[in-house]
């Protein structure tokens, strides 16, 4: 059984993080170093919030989140968009030095990893188009069918990659985070020759 109210749960609500996962992105960050001061991050999935509230202590420039559920996080560097990932429109976005995705599918009924993957796709999709060359790249995917091929796609767009799971995810959980570093860059065609840059 999921003890919901375990030890990051309770450090969470001492240290006034809306959520347990505050603390995956801490982990996850202080060995990967993903994220610096002054970066402009992208949160796809982020309510209720608390990779937020980890990126603006971190001291980034702004932090535009976007979720289908609301989020009470209030901060002059954040930004919230409540929508689906799927209707967003990047033109116009900017660039992003991070980009967040730890969306995951509503877990009510049977779980579907299927389900998952294509989420994630649709953040990698987002991230490719906004992420600034060398840039960094941080998604939760979950084991299931679909997931090694996914992986393959994400890994040769960085010049490091690792997937890991952290030691706040819960035990028996099969989600995962991919991690890029250093993006290689947008791709482009140009007189019929494919580049990045
Ligand atoms: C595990 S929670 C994210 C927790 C967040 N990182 C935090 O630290 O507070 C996953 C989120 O993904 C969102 N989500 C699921 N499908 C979505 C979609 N198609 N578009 C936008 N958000 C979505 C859910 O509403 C949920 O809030």
């Amino acid at each position: 059984m999921i003890n919901r109210k375990d030890s990051y749960f309770r450090r969470a609500q001492a240290e006034n993080y809306v959520a347990r996962s505050a603390y995956k992105l801490l982990e996850l960050n202080k060995k990967y170093n993903l994220i610096k001061k002054n970066d402009l991050v992208l949160d796809l999935g982020s309510s209720p919030g608390s990779w937020a509230q980890v990126c603006l202590k971190l001291g980034v420039k702004r932090v535009v989140g976007i979720d289908l559920s609301h989020t009470k996080i209030k901060d002059k560097d954040f930004r919230f968009i409540k929508d689906d990932i799927g209707n967003i429109d990047v033109k116009g976005m900017g660039n992003f030095n991070v980009v967040l995705s730890d969306i995951a599918p509503s877990t009510t009924g049977n779980f579907d990893a299927e389900a998952s993957v294509d989420l994630s796709r649709k953040s990698w999709s987002i991230a490719k188009k906004v992420l600034k060359k060398n840039g960094n790249f941080l998604c939760k995917v979950f084991q299931g069918r679909g997931f090694e091929e996914f992986v393959k796609d994400v890994r040769k767009e960085f010049e490091f990659f690792k997937v890991s799971k952290p030691k706040a995810s819960r035990k028996g959980s099969k989600e995962m985070y991919i991690i890029g570093r250093t993006f290689l860059g947008k791709t482009f065609t140009k007189n019929k020759k494919v580049y990045k840059g």
